[in-house]
């Protein structure tokens, strides 16, 4: 008995890879995750592919169903939003059907985070400003251990990605300005990125809360802050050594200036 879970990209139906399709349409059942997962993707299932929405079941529940259409011989694909590694709850549920002996199948998918890069036209990464991107949530009902705590993290000054915090602004902003980040940083909000209601705001931390409110995003959105984010980054001067002409790497030899 085989399980396949699938990442099925932020949102676009085109965005899952080739792979994760190849799965949707060879699916006898398909469990999906939330509202975040393109119902246009089923149009590629076999018509009488059973489809079923599992936001209102709990976690026995929907592994009992994947155990049991195993068995009795169907291909099953769990799928989940983005890349089912962060913030997917995989986990818990590997954990029974390991317990049941099932084997899993990992398709990873486009995640939320560097979908809404693509979209803010963002590099994470840039030369001699930051090389870390942290990939966090702000704290609340769903508690973050102490040693985790923003103000600690946002220390190192890099690019932080913000997941599930849209309705925790003013923490965030707290937090950050409490680890010496500048109130004039800039931030890129992300909400439904590559959905057809997609927006993008662009704000600062001192701004995040208000720019929020203001256009009204209150969930699915990504939040990415640190100075790669800076709308005017392409007029700086930021240079990496791989296409720096001067550099010799195993591809290519430097030449002086
Ligand atoms: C339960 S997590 C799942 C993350 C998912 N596994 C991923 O890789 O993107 C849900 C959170 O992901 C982010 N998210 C997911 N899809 C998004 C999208 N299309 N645009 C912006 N943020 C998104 C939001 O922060 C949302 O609150």
């Amino acid at each position: 008995m085989k399980l396949s879970i699938v990442g099925a990209g932020p949102g676009a139906a085109d965005l899952i890879t080739v792979r994760g399709l190849r799965l949707i349409k060879e699916a006898d059942v398909i469990l999906y995750a939330d509202s975040l997962v393109n119902e246009e993707i089923f149009q590629e299932a076999k018509p009488e592919a059973e489809v079923l929405k599992t936001a209102g079941m709990h976690l026995e529940e929907m592994v009992e169903i994947m155990i049991n259409r195993l068995k009795a011989g169907k291909k099953v694909v769990r799928l989940h939003t983005g890349d089912p590694a962060v913030y997917g709850a995989i986990m818990e549920q590997m954990a029974l059907l390991k317990e049941a002996g099932v084997e899993i199948d990992i398709v990873p998918g486009v995640s939320s985070v560097f979908a809404a890069a693509a979209r803010a036209e963002a590099e994470l990464t840039i030369p001699d400003l930051t090389q870390t991107v942290i990939l966090t949530r702000a704290e609340g009902r769903t508690p973050v251990p102490e040693r985790e705590r923003l103000a600690e993290l946002a220390k190192h000054h890099c690019t932080i990605a913000f997941f599930l915090s849209a309705t925790l602004t003013k923490k965030v902003m707290k937090e950050l300005m409490e680890s010496g980040w500048s109130p004039d940083t800039p931030i890129a909000v992300v909400y439904k990125a590559t959905w057809p209601d997609e927006k993008i705001v662009r704000t600062t931390v001192a701004n995040l809360d208000e720019d929020m409110r203001k256009n009204g995003i209150r969930k699915q959105a990504m939040i990415l802050a640190g100075w790669a984010l800076d709308p005017n980054i392409h007029q700086k001067d930021f240079r990496s050594k791989l296409y720096d002409k001067e550099f010799t790497h195993g591809y290519r030899r430097g030449v002086k200036a």
